[in-house]
């Protein structure tokens, strides 16, 4: 697995005013929109292309496009829908899949309650958007589910990660394939209650609200 942490100064502010407890929601889901448009750039550094011929108003020119097949997003709900737009504008041919994916606030497991992936990724380059990597759980079963679907391409696209969360998906991936794990910044630890420090808190309540489980 190969680990990229985005440096940027206008990243670094953004992350800030992300942390700060008193942003409200709408400048919340604005800061994701926009910083996964600068981490998006990164992440897609190496993304498939094909050589593509147009004609200029005065000759033809031969550049590139895309290649086929598009490649495929996965949000990890409910949090990783803050990131989509800001991808798919970036890829507007890309395809979209949905991981729903819950923590227990107890055992710190991911539990699935919704999957609607292509029973088959093979040769599909996947980006996998969540802006939390805390313990590593959600990531590494989400990352299971499209390995087991074939995909050998896996760009993983997150705001805050935990090294703890780091060292796990490391572990468990191995060699097995291509993964990629871009984020905006690594934090300091994880909490007895396996929050990031200093984190920004529930992304998925700071979002989209608090909702019961
Ligand atoms: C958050 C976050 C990740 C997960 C990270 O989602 O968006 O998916 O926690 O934690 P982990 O690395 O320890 O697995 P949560 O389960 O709270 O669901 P939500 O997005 O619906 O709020
Ligand atoms: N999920 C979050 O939303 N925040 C954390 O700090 C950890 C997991």
């Amino acid at each position: 697995m190969e680990l990229h942490v985005a440096d940027h100064p206008l990243i670094r502010h953004k992350v800030t005013v992300l942390r700060n407890k008193e942003t409200p929601s709408p400048t919340f889901r604005q800061l994701v929109d926009e910083l996964v448009t600068l981490l998006a750039y990164e992440a897609t550094r190496e993304v498939r292309v094909e050589p593509h011929t147009v004609q200029t108003p005065l000759t033809s020119a031969t550049g590139t496009r895309i290649a086929d097949p598009a490649p495929i997003i996965v949000p990890i709900l409910r949090a990783g829908l803050g990131m989509l737009d800001g991808m798919t504008r970036l890829i507007p041919s890309a395809e979209v899949g949905f991981l729903g994916l819950k923590r227990d606030e107890e055992t710190l497991e991911a539990i699935t309650y919704a999957n609607r992936l292509p029973d088959d990724l093979t040769g599909r380059q996947v980006f996998l958007i969540d802006p939390m990597l805390a313990t590593g759980g959600s990531l590494i079963m989400a990352i299971e589910y499209v390995l087991q679907r074939g995909a050998t391409d896996v760009t993983c696209v997150c705001l805050l990660a935990a090294p703890e969360g780091i060292e796990k998906v490391q572990e468990a991936v191995g060699e097995r394939a291509d993964v990629k794990v871009v984020v905006a910044q690594v934090d300091e630890k994880l909490n007895e209650q396996g929050y990031i420090v200093p984190g920004l808190g529930d992304a998925g309540d700071r979002l989209y609200g608090v909702i019961g489980d």
